[in-house]
């Protein structure tokens, strides 16, 4: 009942032509696929080039961060209704990256939800915890005080398209993924401290997506997981033939 997915965070990667090499390769490698459903997040500057060569495709565009603002005078920021136009569907926001290297914090995460939703775009939005806090036994108070910040005074039926990803940082680049206990323990609390706050059905429906060195050989021991909706997937999705294999977990 909910729809896997799976996105390709490219990071700081990919120039105009290396894009559109890997998003050809990529686009030819998952055709048919249509139960699972595809995102690739590149850099700004290439939106529109990825854009145009995804057509006739259905892998949707996001970005990897947004403004809250719509408009003004806020020097090297990027608004919901600009990525709308240069053809993305969704944006990544409050990626550990973000949070540790660009000071975000739950409080910027939440400005950009409310406005990426108000101005319909569909947000990932990352949470997780770090080694210290996770060897500290914090791991569920991180989660909970993400997930209530990043979504706080948002009601239930603006909140249902919303796509979280739970990605522990120490899992993150250092190809030490979780286990499949570890991965599904707390995406089974996430969601249920989702439930908690918008209710048993919105928290039914909405796809919880696993990241953090996840590749084509862990991938589908991930997938089966019960509360495991999907991938967030960095280094792996910079080369076409490992991120559609990834895609095609199932196969
Ligand atoms: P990784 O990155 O797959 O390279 O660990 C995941 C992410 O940062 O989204």
């Amino acid at each position: 009942m909910r729809k896997p997915v799976i996105a390709g965070n490219w990071k700081l990667f990919k120039t105009k032509d290396e894009a559109l090499a890997l998003i050809t390769e990529l686009a030819s490698k998952v055709k048919g696929v249509t139960q699972v459903e595809i995102i690739v997040a590149p850099v700004f500057t290439v939106l529109p080039t990825v854009k145009t060569a995804l057509s006739g495709t259905d892998i949707a565009l996001s970005a990897q961060d947004v403004f809250w603002e719509e408009e003004g005078a806020f020097t090297g920021e990027v608004s919901p209704r600009m990525l709308l136009d240069a053809g993305c569907s969704h944006t990544i926001i409050g990626h550990s990256e973000r949070r540790q290297y660009f000071s975000e914090t739950d409080e910027t995460v939440n400005k950009k939800m409310k406005a990426s939703l108000k101005g319909g775009l569909i947000p990932i939005m990352c949470i997780g915890e770090t080694l210290d806090e996770r060897e500290g036994g914090k791991t569920f108070e991180v989660l909970e005080r993400q997930i209530r910040g990043g979504l706080a005074d948002l009601p239930a039926e603006v909140v249902k398209p919303v796509i979280v990803a739970y990605e522990p940082v120490w899992a993150i680049g250092t190809g030490k993924v979780a286990t499949e206990g570890q991965a599904q323990e707390a995406h089974a609390f996430i969601r249920g401290v989702l439930a908690d706050i918008f209710g048993r059905g919105t928290a039914d429906a909405t796809r919880i997506l696993y990241g953090g060195s996840v590749k084509p050989d862990n991938a589908k021991g991930l997938m089966a997981c019960a509360d495991i909706d999907g991938a967030l997937v960095g280094g792996a999705s910079l080369k076409g033939d490992t991120f559609a294999s990834i895609v095609r977990y199932n196969e």
